[in-house]
């Protein structure tokens, strides 16, 4: 074997080398190839095992050319694939680039529920009146719901209240009064308290009526408490309500709990009495929205409070139908259902 075949072999093997890693198109196609040229399977590799072959003399001239030619490779072999990572890298950095002028997606946030914006204005406006909140159990007694607020076992008032039973003497409450019972029961007047929750009827579902409804309830004992107290209270908290230009009207009525009882009127804050026609209050010019009364000298006494010597108001309403009136919402299924198209229209207000 000559000196002169060693070289142009080694020249060879070195261009095929090069135009290889050329060719390469990733960094990971040179980890590849980088064994196939310079292992021991490599062409060059295998130049140096002919090296025997050769005239002893020329042997380290032959080597010296072959070494080189491996060590071209070699480094061409690192520069290329710096050279493919740094591209790898910049087409990445390119694809995943976040432009971050760009407007974000709008994030959904919750909203209060129109029931509890309600509830959260009607509470805004008895604290600003000096009341505390007060809340009681869900599941009553009897005794608490009716006994104890002068509704006996035969009274006919039980069947306004038609109610589910649990056990016999429990049921689910059908207003939140039983929660003034407790409370005058653990407190001593003066008493100025509202008794918000759910509370629970025998209804058929309509698109006023719902088997579980809100009410707030309130209550304020204390001595000499007058009937213009009462009216006072619930024309403030009325006008805070609905607008202070509107009248109210308060009409005698019947609650076993209270005498004299009397249930309060709005005008009707849509039509004013002037459309025969209005929905809202159906052509009456009024609507009906509280139920109150001076507190029955039979509740007190059931409490051990001397009713010669203590006197007190009480009302009651549904949170339903003031939100209902308020938003304008005429199917009170709305509430329940749960439409997330209904629940956005409501901005939170505070
Ligand atoms: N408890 C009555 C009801 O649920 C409402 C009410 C409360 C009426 C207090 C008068 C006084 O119907």
């Amino acid at each position: 074997m000559e000196l002169e075949q060693i070289k142009t072999e080694a020249l060879q093997a070195e261009k095929a080398a090069l135009d290889a890693l050329a060719a390469a198109k990733s960094a990971a196609e040179i980890e590849r190839l980088k064994p196939e040229i310079l292992g021991k399977k490599g062409a060059l590799r295998q130049l140096m095992r002919l090296l025997g072959q050769i005239d002893a003399t020329l042997r380290p001239t032959a080597g010296a050319i072959i070494n080189e030619a491996a060590a071209r490779v070699e480094s061409a072999c690192e520069t290329r694939l710096q050279e493919l990572r740094e591209r790898e890298l910049e087409a990445r950095l390119a694809a995943e680039r976040i432009d971050v002028t760009l407007p974000s997606p709008s994030r959904r946030v919750g909203l209060l529920h129109p029931l509890t914006l309600t509830l959260r204005e009607i509470e805004r406006i008895f604290v600003s009146m000096g009341y505390s909140v007060a809340t009681g159990p869900e599941v009553e007694t009897e005794y608490y719901n009716f006994d104890a607020l002068n509704i006996p076992p035969d009274h006919p008032a039980r069947d306004m209240h038609d109610t589910f039973f649990l056990a016999p003497g429990t049921i689910l409450r059908t207003h939140t009064s039983p929660v003034q019972i407790r409370y005058m029961k653990s407190h001593h007047p003066p008493i100025a308290i509202i008794a918000p929750g759910r509370v629970y009827r025998v209804d058929d579902i309509d698109a006023t009526h719902s088997p579980v409804f809100h009410q707030v309830e309130g209550l304020l004992v204390d001595r000499d408490v007058s009937f213009a107290h009462l009216k006072g209270t619930l024309t403030e908290f009325l006008h805070a309500m609905f607008g202070k230009d509107l009248a109210t009207r308060f009409r005698p009525s019947y609650f076993p709990f209270t005498e004299p009882s009397a249930e309060v009127d709005v005008q009707c804050f849509a039509c004013r009495g002037k459309n025969a026609e209005c929905r809202i209050c159906k052509g009456t010019g009024w609507i009906e929205v509280l139920g109150s009364g001076m507190v029955h000298p039979n509740v007190l006494s059931h409490v051990g409070l001397d009713p010669k010597e203590f006197s007190g108001f009480a009302f009651g309403l549904g949170v339903e139908r003031f939100a209902m009136l308020r938003y304008g919402i005429t199917n009170i299924r709305c509430f329940y259902e749960n439409d997330i198209r209904f629940l956005r229209q409501f901005a939170q207000r505070w």
